[in-house]
């Protein structure tokens, strides 16, 4: 059976976008991309798309804007996304998206963006430049989720404004039209997106120059890695496994038994954190081991790339469409 909108009544639905920023790191990997792949095996249907629209409020460089899509492209490829089993797609390919934003604009309060965090904190650091792009950045992120109807949105608690926004807008439009759109529950998880950074205080961010890379080489992430800032404990004495970012950052990787023993080495003494990172190092270089020579097959065959993104996009087009479809209907723009 097929609802109106093209989506099958049985299996509940989960979408979630991610917005290329460059360079995926321990953070992107362990605060969402991780998550979104294993989605795949969990019985829902999931929509992964790589949000370059929303890129656009920052990246002002088009060779570069490329890049980042491609990237982000071949790190989920190479980490595990199925494009048989997730619809991965990229936002720009559904002109739908930017259309259903003017539509959901004349819906949406201005009061109700002005309360938006990007936009707040743009104007409370005196940007004058903040555009009308990051000020509507909330409403084109209701139509992506608002489009494809999902059950579930899973983001980190950064994002979850963003979420509330989205029933917000598709509340009013269905109280002035009907109901039509279908109100997203948000998935929040307490660690997704906050992964912490080799600085110890702030989550692992690019913008604070404080994260260790995925797919750099092994020179690269043993620097990011020999940089992780520790306390100046000494070699012999107990360390407090808890308190220690080489630890925490360990522990994403490590299995209970790994984290116990390690754990117990830390609270005995004579273990430095010189030790632990190295064994980080090692941990790190293993985990990605074998998606960093997946990437290197995907690298030599772009086209390939190319075409499971198109055909994401054919997929998620009929489910885009056919909301647009009733959305013309419902506000008056179908004759
Ligand atoms: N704003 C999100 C982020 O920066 C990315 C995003 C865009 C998104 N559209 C979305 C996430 C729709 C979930 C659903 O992480």
């Amino acid at each position: 059976m097929h609802s109106p909108s093209g989506k099958k009544s049985s299996k509940k639905r989960i979408l979630s976008g991610v917005q290329p920023s460059g360079i995926q790191h321990l953070g992107n990997y362990f605060g969402a991309m991780k998550g979104h792949v294993e989605l795949q095996n969990g019985g829902m249907e999931s929509f992964i798309f790589i949000a370059d629209l929303h890129s656009l409020t920052t990246v002002r460089d088009p060779k570069k804007l490329r890049e980042m899509v491609i990237n982000l492209a071949l790190d989920y490829l190479a980490i595990g996304l199925e494009p048989s089993k997730t619809v991965f797609f990229r936002q720009s390919d559904i002109p739908e998206h930017s259309e259903l934003t003017w539509i959901l604009n004349c819906v949406t309060p201005v009061s109700m963006l002005e309360q938006a965090h990007a936009y707040k904190d743009a104007v409370a650091k005196g940007s004058k430049d903040a555009t009308a792009g990051l000020f509507d950045y909330p409403v084109l992120m209701a139509v992506d989720i608002l489009i494809y109807k999902p059950d579930f949105v899973p983001v980190g608690k950064d994002q979850k404004q963003h979420v509330e926004i989205s029933r917000d807008i598709a509340g009013k439009f269905n109280r002035i039209y009907g109901n039509v759109l279908k109100l997203p529950e948000p998935l929040i998880h307490e660690e997704f997106g906050s992964v912490i950074g080799t600085d110890g205080i702030n989550k692992m961010s690019k913008s604070y120059g404080n994260v260790i890379n995925m797919f750099a080489d092994e020179n690269t992430i043993k620097k990011q890695v020999m940089g992780i800032v520790t306390d100046s404990t000494p070699v012999d004495a107990p360390k407090d496994p808890e308190k220690d970012t080489v630890f925490r950052l360990f522990s994403l990787f490590a299995d209970e038994d790994e984290k116990k023993s390690l754990a117990e080495k830390y609270r005995s003494g004579g273990y430095g954190y010189g030790d632990a990172k190295k064994l980080l190092l090692e941990k790190i270089m293993d985990h990605f081991n074998f998606f960093r020579s997946e990437r290197q097959k995907l690298l030599i065959n772009i086209d390939y790339v190319m075409e499971v993104l198109k055909k994401g996009a054919d997929k998620a087009r009929r489910t885009a469409s056919a909301t647009k479809a009733e959305v013309w209907e419902k506000v008056g723009l179908k004759l």
